[in-house]
């Protein structure tokens, strides 16, 4: 519809198939490009399935610099990429530090090589709230120094934001948003994309919604010692679909020039923090599944308590959350549910 062409690397993962939808949904053009090594080429029916459209796909690695030349060649009217092409597993970064930088900052370095060698000047890049550590003010602002960062993972996403600062100071015509997630969870109201963790989840609503559809025995909560009303620890958790809105907007802001500066950076979370146990409770309430659980000492490297402030994503993004934790507890465990065959 409007002929827009957006490159989103990473497209038929979590966040990237999420994505896709709100793009094709506001008539934007997607291709995809994916190596499949976190996702399921599958995805691509799903989102046409939503969507009535299909995006383009390329499956290959983006650090194969050939086949990323050979890629903007072919597409040669990119208007903006989305990088969400990346590895996440904090514990599996601590293992095998060497792939998480190969993987993350080498993809990073080979796209942005080669969106400068083809002119193509809009960037919006997946960095995360993970930046901040444990920060000394809450609500975080996005002024807020980084902290040296818990893993090699949390690194990637600091030096990548760095190589975005200076690539950037140095190419006057590019421009690039950084977008720092907070805690995305929930899944598409369709049931038809979501979360597809591999092996034990990670994060706590996948091995939440696990532990409910009995794939999980119980859920371990990480310490109940925190200096938190509860106890247990404090973080903010965003709609999937509310995240992927605003890549739309950061988007349009690049391509319809009202950038301010060459490098933005914005907040995504809701601004309201909630305990692990908050998060239990609701899920509880929400879906009337009684969730086996127990309490366990603290999880190496987790903080205390993280969340957003949002003023300036809000007044300057023009985008703010709108899904509660309710519906989007519920969205997760219907996806869950879907995926394992559960009926009601
Ligand atoms: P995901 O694993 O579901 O999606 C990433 C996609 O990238 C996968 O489909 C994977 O196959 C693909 N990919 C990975 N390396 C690739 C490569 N070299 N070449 C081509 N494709 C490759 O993850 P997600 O949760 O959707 O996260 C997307 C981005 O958002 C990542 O950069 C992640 O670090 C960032 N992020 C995620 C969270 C979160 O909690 N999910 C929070 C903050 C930031
Ligand atoms: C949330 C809370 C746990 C699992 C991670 C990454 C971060 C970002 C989002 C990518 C914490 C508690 C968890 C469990 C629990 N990803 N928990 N039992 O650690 O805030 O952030 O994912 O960028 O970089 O670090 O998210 O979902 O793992 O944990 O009690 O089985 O749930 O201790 O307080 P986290 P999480």
């Amino acid at each position: 519809m409007n002929n827009r062409l957006i490159l989103v690397t990473g497209g038929t993962g979590y966040i990237g198939s999420h994505t896709t939808v709100e793009l094709l949904n506001s008539g934007f053009d997607v291709v995809i490009i994916d190596n499949l090594s976190n996702s399921d080429k599958e995805i691509l029916d799903r989102i046409e399935k939503i969507t009535g459209k299909r995006p383009y796909f390329e499956q290959f690695d983006i650090c194969d610099e050939e086949k990323l030349e050979k890629f903007f060649n072919i597409y040669k009217k990119v208007d903006a990429v989305i990088h969400f092409a990346a590895f996440k597993a904090v514990g599996e970064s601590v293992e095998k530090p060497l792939m998480y930088y190969q993987n993350n900052l080498v993809g990073l370095m080979n796209l942005l090589n080669r969106m400068i060698q083809f002119n193509v000047s809009n960037l919006v890049f997946s960095s995360s709230a993970t930046v901040y550590g444990q920060p000394d003010k809450l609500p975080v602002n996005e002024q807020a120094p980084f902290k040296p960062a818990d893993s090699p993972y949390g690194n990637t996403k600091q030096i990548a934001e760095e190589i975005i600062r200076d690539v950037v100071k140095s190419n006057p015509e590019f421009f690039a948003i950084s977008l720092r997630y907070f805690n995305p969870i929930g899944a598409h109201p369709s049931a038809l994309i979501g979360e597809l963790p591999r092996g034990v989840p990670n994060n706590l609503v996948p091995f939440i919604t696990q532990t409910a559809a009995g794939v999980r025995d119980e859920l371990k909560v990480f310490g109940d010692d925190y200096n938190t009303p509860d106890g247990s620890a404090i973080r903010d958790y965003i709609n999937v679909v509310d995240l992927a809105k605003a890549h739309v907007v950061s988007i349009l802001r690049m391509i319809e020039k009202n950038s301010k500066h060459n490098l933005e950076v914005f907040n995504l979370g809701t601004g309201k923090g909630s305990s692990v146990l908050e998060i239990v409770n609701t899920f509880e309430n929400v879906t009337g599944q009684k969730l086996n659980y127990s309490i366990v000492n603290r999880r190496e490297g987790d903080v205390e308590s993280v969340y957003a402030e949002i003023r300036y994503a809000n007044e300057e993004l023009g985008w703010k959350a709108k899904e509660g934790l309710d519906k989007t507890l519920l969205s997760a465990w219907n996806w869950e549910k879907r995926i394992r065959n559960i009926k009601d």
